[in-house]
């Protein structure tokens, strides 16, 4: 991935006919966003965690991010702030999903790596999510010990990751996620 020197906005692979762009999610994405978890996730993603966690909350948080390619969205990632234990400051990671024709080629880790810079930069402590170890370790992600962070629902505690941006910030959140108004 380089950046675009004209507009700065991250692009993947610019000497592609029509290059990638990864940039904020609007209101405008809504239905290709949920298209894409459609195919990427089938019909029952409801049941994910990040779905119930996210219940109610609006749509879109000024974390999500797509990329596309001229008109057709080919990753989507959503972030949802929430509070653990009452306390706020987390994001909750997910879902993220690529579409099936562009698997593999670096989309999936350049939403979601967008969407942490701009958690990092807004003051975030952390961002938890439940997802495989070995996508997610990669990327930063290190497991969470087991019964810190409560989820609604029956959750594999090998799956539940996160991601701190101040060492030992995990340390402070313990206790039930609920997804709350803002980061702050
Ligand atoms: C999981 C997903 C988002 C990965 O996106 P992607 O753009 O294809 O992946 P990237 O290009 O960022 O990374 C590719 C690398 O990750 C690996 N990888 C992809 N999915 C993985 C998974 N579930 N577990 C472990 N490794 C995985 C690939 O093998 C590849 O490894 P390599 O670089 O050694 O060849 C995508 O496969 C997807 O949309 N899957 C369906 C929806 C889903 O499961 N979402 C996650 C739960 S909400």
């Amino acid at each position: 991935m380089t950046a675009n020197k004209d507009t700065d906005i991250p692009v993947i692979d610019d000497s592609a006919e029509t290059p990638v762009t990864v940039r904020l999610a609007g209101p405008e994405d809504l239905v290709a966003i949920t298209k894409a978890h459609q195919r990427a996730l089938g019909p029952g993603r409801y049941a994910l965690t990040a779905y119930r966690v996210r219940e109610g909350t609006p749509p879109l948080s000024q974390f999500c991010h797509v990329a596309e390619s001229g008109k057709d969205i080919l990753a989507a990632v959503r972030f949802t702030p929430v509070s653990i234990g009452g306390r706020s400051g987390a994001l909750l990671l997910g879902p993220v999903a690529v579409d099936p024709n562009h698997l593999n080629q670096g989309l999936g880790q350049a939403v979601i790596n967008a969407g942490i810079a701009r958690a990092r930069e807004s003051g975030a402590q952390l961002v938890v999510l439940v997802g495989d170890s070995t996508y997610y370790g990669r990327l930063g992600f290190a497991p969470v010990p087991p019964g810190q962070i409560r989820f609604p629902g029956p959750v594999n505690p090998a799956r539940i990751l996160a991601m701190e941006f101040v060492e030992g910030a995990l340390g402070g959140f313990k206790g039930e996620i609920r997804a709350s108004d803002g980061l702050i």
